[in-house]
């Protein structure tokens, strides 16, 4: 078997995921709304997937991290402590010779519609989504929708404290949606207006940050490799200090080889004191620490892996796109890792003879409980192997005429494409033991 990325990898992904249900512009039948995409019967599953190895590795796997959900719609008071009103802002420029708006920061000094070289002074575009909450429009009701999930970590840190007696280090997780007024929303889902984060701030003794900063890019960088991305589509990147945010005191990036180059995909921050500091000021709610053993109190100093659930799905998917060849065919294959495809199994009777059907429906039936299944049972035997192949889908169960005698059914790997034969009645614990379930 050959493996290779094709030159281009972005458009077969692109085109598979719409074809097969992974992933649809969104207003499609009104011809898309830029930027904006619709997760199908396929993408729902992968990124809940995504979401579930995160919360899985970030909450359940550990003792010290708890999650919250906040609210994504907030008061100005939030985003104006956080910064996010003054700073969150992109150079915004726009060409003089065909007036396309452009982020001076990514053009180069060049149009990339027109090709001209003059633009206006660059000004500083808000990235904020601003509405207003109830029916009177004004300042008064002003309302922002989230532009990231972390201030909801710092607005509860006090209420989370107090309802479960944690003590640094300790850290609050949330996945959900945030919103950002991209100037240039491009490549797919890297950059949307909406899309779905991943963070977690760890509240850490301030002497300990640097260590905990540490861990934090190591544990990130290991967990993308554990579901699958090769150590050379991976790499580090340290911001400069003149590159940080606002609120950064060191930035490590885990970047992904994306078809265009190395891009980040999700960034380790030492954010210090500086949440807690400016949301105890501007609240008057003290934020720190307690420690009634000691009798110090402090302002925990936070350590930060932000990632994109969207653009880490992006990222599974350019990584696991392959084409191969079986039996002198090509065949285009998704080696996602069993924890991130949509299905685990697909269970494909032969034929349609009602005999084969209720079989097959009394294996999937079983499969359920512990498993996504798919159940297809048009076409060859052949091309549905090559459509289950195209999605990912690790193993097959084929129930064909001698199952109705032997009462065995053949398992077929995606990767092997070897089969072998097994029995009715211990489908549910080969598909178990092969997938690695307890
Ligand atoms: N709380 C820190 C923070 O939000 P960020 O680097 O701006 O940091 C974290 O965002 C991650 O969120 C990024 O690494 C990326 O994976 C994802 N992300 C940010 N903006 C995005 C966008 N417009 N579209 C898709 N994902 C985005």
């Amino acid at each position: 078997m050959t493996d290779h990325r094709p030159a281009d990898l972005l458009e077969k992904v692109v085109n598979l995921t719409k074809r097969r249900g992974f992933i649809f512009p969104s207003a499609d039948i009104y011809g898309g709304f830029r930027s904006a995409y619709d997760y199908g019967p396929l993408g729902v599953n992968m990124l809940r997937n995504v979401k579930a190895a995160w919360w899985r590795s970030m909450v359940q796997l550990r003792g010290d991290i708890v999650g919250i959900d906040a609210a994504i719609l907030g008061p100005p008071a939030i985003w104006a402590a956080s910064g996010h009103l003054e700073t969150f802002t992109d150079p915004l420029v726009d060409c003089l010779r065909c007036k396309e708006r452009w982020r001076e920061d990514k053009i180069d000094g060049v149009c990339p519609q027109c090709g001209g070289t003059e633009f206006t002074e660059a000004r500083a575009f808000n990235l904020m989504f601003k509405t207003h909450a109830g029916p009177v429009e004004g300042e008064g009701a002003a309302a922002y929708l989230r532009p990231e999930t972390a201030q909801g970590m710092f607005t509860n840190f006090a209420n989370v404290l107090a309802a479960t007696r944690r003590k640094p280090p300790f850290g609050i997780a949330q996945v959900g949606k945030s919103f950002r007024n991209e100037i240039t929303p491009q490549n797919f889902v890297f950059r949307t207006r909406e899309f779905e984060q991943m963070e977690m701030e760890y509240f850490v003794p301030p002497a300990e940050a640097d260590h905990w900063y540490r861990y934090w890019i190591e544990t990130r960088y290991a967990w993308y490799r554990d579901l699958g991305i090769p150590e050379n589509q991976l790499r580090l990147h340290e911001h400069a200090p003149e590159d940080l945010s606002h609120y950064s005191r060191g930035t490590t990036d885990v970047e992904y080889l994306f078809p265009w180059g190395f891009d980040e995909l999700e960034g380790v921050a030492n954010r210090g004191d500086y949440d807690l500091t400016q949301h105890a000021a501007a609240s008057g709610v003290r934020l720190e620490y307690f420690d009634q053993a000691s009798g110090e109190r402090y302002v925990p100093w936070v350590i930060e892996p932000a990632a994109g659930a969207t653009r880490a799905m992006m990222a599974f998917l350019l990584a696991a796109y392959a084409e191969d060849e079986v039996a002198g065919e090509t065949r285009v294959v998704l080696r996602l890792d069993s924890r991130l495809s949509p299905y685990q199994v697909a269970v494909l009777p032969l034929s349609r003879k009602p005999e084969l059907e209720a079989v097959a429906q009394e294996v999937a039936a079983r499969l359920r409980p512990l498993v996504m299944v798919d159940y297809d049972v048009t076409q060859s035997i052949g091309r549905r192997y090559r459509r289950q192949d195209e999605i990912g889908t690790p193993l097959c169960v084929t129930v064909d005429f001698d199952s109705l005698e032997d009462h065995a059914v053949t398992l077929r790997d995606r990767d092997t494409t070897a089969q072998v034969r097994v029995g009715i009645g211990g489908v549910v614990d080969e598909v178990r033991g092969r997938l690695g379930l307890s």
